[in-house]
């Protein structure tokens, strides 16, 4: 069961028996009290849904759930903008700060309050109108992290208009792909990014992306770096033309009540076919869901200083830096940059600044630093830190104890946090002062969360007895409501397996306490840095270059990134397999997709290991790419194949 790639780590965490209770001064001050799991879930969120969200209309039911259909908070009308802002400045909360936001120039920051917020929110929301952008009107938003992005979000759902993020780093073919899937009629974008001291384009590849997209006919264009783009006549707007004249009075750009169901963003996702999945969240039930575990997971108090260090072009930045957060007027960091520029210690330089008191991080990142080590950390008081976050995929004991005992001065809980775009927010997670942590698992299910391991027949694989596919029983708040055009996929891929449950599409196993250890994917989606990425989406960027015919992507372990890609190529006849043409490959993934699919290793085959019946043996790749004794090739067509293959990715090492 256990994910190949990840074997290694598998048998670590196998073999990872430390436990940290929690600290009773921590429990003393927690948010989340002892008998919280005794709750009635439903009378939880019914709860949660009336306290921490402010409705125009009430709701009058909690759920009806028709599988594999849910719906929360029925007959509810509300705003997203005016939870995340407006109603935080009419409470006296004005001068509270929203964004303490970090430019990658070293001494380019802003301080956000929510006043200042609902002035940019309200401006960008009267600019956004004045083109033409109201209730219902799709728009796709390619910004990087700067502070137009959640106005930009903000402004969209206080006009009800859905959009879908692009995260900046996606190429044009995937931002034009998604805006025509969508329909999309806008698109916000910026002219370059900060990208480690340089300016990295945004609209360039925008304006490629529209002329795929010919539902788009209008641009706003933040100028962020001054960096000179070409602005088409009657297409092409400036934000500061489209905005910084416009009114600033709340009054002006009234909050649009939207039903609880109404459609509230996509987010395209990776699944196992070529073409990427537009994954559907509506309003009321993603921010009840994200809020509330915002709250409780991280012990969000007043005045918390909270940094979720991912990208808003993420759902965790969706659910973690945006929504949620703000929902519960949350001061929060942003960072536009890396976490090495101008130096290794930049991070931590934030977190003393600032005094951050919870981070949230991935895996990947935390390994970075721990490669790093930790001379930049020790010249930085991280005092201030109380929760320490991870997420994205399965975090290794070594990063975890790192993270504790470095990062967090060994007194801070982990809160490892599993959940995928699907879930909108946080399904399973430690929550700190209740949960006793083991490093390198998620532990609980969240309150209401049904979660459990089946066998391949569907059956229950009891705590403590091996592992089984991840499943997921009843529905939960944030849960994505479908798949944008393809309801038959969404039935197929989430809930055709089994008949009463979710599929993950994760391998886990729960032990004799009843935590949940998360195994990485057991389908052909890889995660690298945390990264959700398909291996057919890469074969097909491959072998859409016109001297590839084959090619066979799988993962292999990395230290760093978790997983990393191996792609194996045969060439068509006349090409030739040179370095050149390796980059060339690299290159062309990267303007596929975008950089982070790039394969880490390209190996030209002179043919690739097929089974008798035509189909690419991907299990003996992996074994290759792994460097581990060749699996079962007793249905191979051509045995000799896999040897040679094994010989030219020795000789490219
Ligand atoms: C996949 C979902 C949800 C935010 C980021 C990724 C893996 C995520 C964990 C964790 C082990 C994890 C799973 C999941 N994953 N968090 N704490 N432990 N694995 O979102 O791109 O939708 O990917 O990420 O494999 O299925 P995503």
């Amino acid at each position: 069961m256990a994910q190949d790639g990840q074997s290694q780590n598998i048998d670590a965490l196998m073999a990872e028996s430390r436990t940290y209770p929690p600290d009773p001064a921590f429990t003393e001050q927690a948010n989340a009290k002892p008998g919280f799991y005794d709750q009635d879930p439903d009378e939880f969120w019914e709860r949660e849904g009336r306290e921490r969200l402010s409705w125009f209309t009430d709701f009058t039911t909690l759920k009806e759930w028709d599988r594999p259909y849910a719906k929360w908070y029925l007959g509810g009308k509300l705003n997203a903008c005016y939870n995340c802002v407006d109603r935080h400045v009419e409470n006296g909360l004005g001068d509270k700060v929203a964004y303490y936001w970090e430019g990658e120039p070293v001494d380019d920051r802003l301080t956000i309050t929510y006043a200042d917020l609902q002035s940019r929110v309200v401006k960008a929301a009267n600019g956004f109108k004045s083109l033409g952008i109201g209730k219902g009107t799709k728009v796709a938003v390619y910004l990087g992290m700067i502070p137009e992005a959640p106005v930009t979000l903000l402004a969209l759902a206080r006009l009800g208009a859905p959009f879908t993020f692009v995260f900046g780093g996606f190429s044009a073919t995937a931002l034009g792909s998604r805006m025509q899937e969508m329909e999309c009629e806008y698109l916000i974008t910026q002219d370059a990014a900060n990208r480690r001291g340089k300016p990295g384009a945004l609209k360039p590849t925008a304006d490629e992306a529209m002329d795929m997209a010919p539902t788009v006919k209008t641009c706003v264009t933040v100028n962020r770096t001054g960096t000179e783009v070409e602005m088409k006549d009657g297409r092409d707007h400036w934000w500061s033309d489209v905005v910084d004249g416009q009114d600033d009075d709340p009054k002006s750009c009234p909050c649009e009540p939207m039903d609880s169901e109404d459609l509230f963003f996509l987010m395209f996702s990776s699944g196992t076919t070529g073409k990427p999945k537009g994954i559907l969240h509506t309003t009321a039930g993603y921010l009840a869901g994200t809020s509330t575990t915002h709250h409780y997971v991280f012990d969000i108090k007043p005045d918390t200083v909270y940094w979720c260090a991912a990208d808003i072009g993420w759902i965790t930045g969706h659910s973690y830096i945006v929504f949620g957060p703000l929902v519960n007027a949350t001061t929060s960091v942003m960072y536009e940059g890396t976490p090495d520029f101008p130096d290794k210690s930049r991070w931590w330089e934030i977190i003393e600044r600032y005094k951050v008191n919870v981070l949230y991080t991935a895996p990947t990142t935390i390994r970075t630093h721990m490669k790093w080590g930790t001379e930049a950390l020790q010249k930085h008081d991280l005092s201030s830190l109380k929760v320490l976050g991870s997420v994205g995929e399965p975090i290794n004991p070594e990063a975890w104890i790192w993270y504790r005992d470095n990062v967090g001065g060994g007194k801070c809980p982990v809160v490892d946090t599993w959940w995928q775009t699907e879930n909108g927010m946080i399904l399973v997670t430690p929550l700190p002062g209740l949960t006793t942590l083991k490093p390198g698992s998620a532990t609980h299910p969240f309150i209401g969360v049904k979660a459990a391991v089946y066998d391949e027949a569907g059956k229950e694989i009891p705590a403590g007895e091996g592992a089984g596919y991840m499943v997921i029983k009843e529905p939960w708040p944030a849960m994505f409501r479908g798949l944008l055009n393809d309801d038959e996929r969404f039935k197929q891929t989430y809930w055709s397996q089994f008949s009463d449950a979710y599929l993950a599409g994760d391998g886990a196993r729960v032990d004799g306490d009843g935590d949940f250890w998360m195994m990485g994917r057991i389908d052909d989606v890889m995660n690298v840095s945390g990264h959700r990425l398909s291996t057919i989406e890469i074969e097909s960027a491959l072998v859409s270059h016109p001297d590839v015919a084959q090619a066979a992507v799988v993962s292999r372990a990395d230290a760093t990134t978790g997983q990393a890609i191996v792609a194996y190529v045969t060439l068509k006849d006349g090409a030739d397999g040179s370095t050149e043409k390796l980059a060339e490959l690299r290159e062309h993934v990267g303007k596929e997709i975008g950089p982070i699919a790039k394969p880490a290793n390209v190996v030209f085959a002179d043919s690739l290991p097929m089974t008798r019946s035509g189909k690419i043996m991907r299990r003996l790749l992996k074994d290759v790419a792994e460097n581990r004794a060749l699996g079962d090739t007793t249905t191979l067509a051509d045995p000799s194949v896999v040897n040679e293959i094994k010989q030219r990715a020795e000789s490219d090492k």
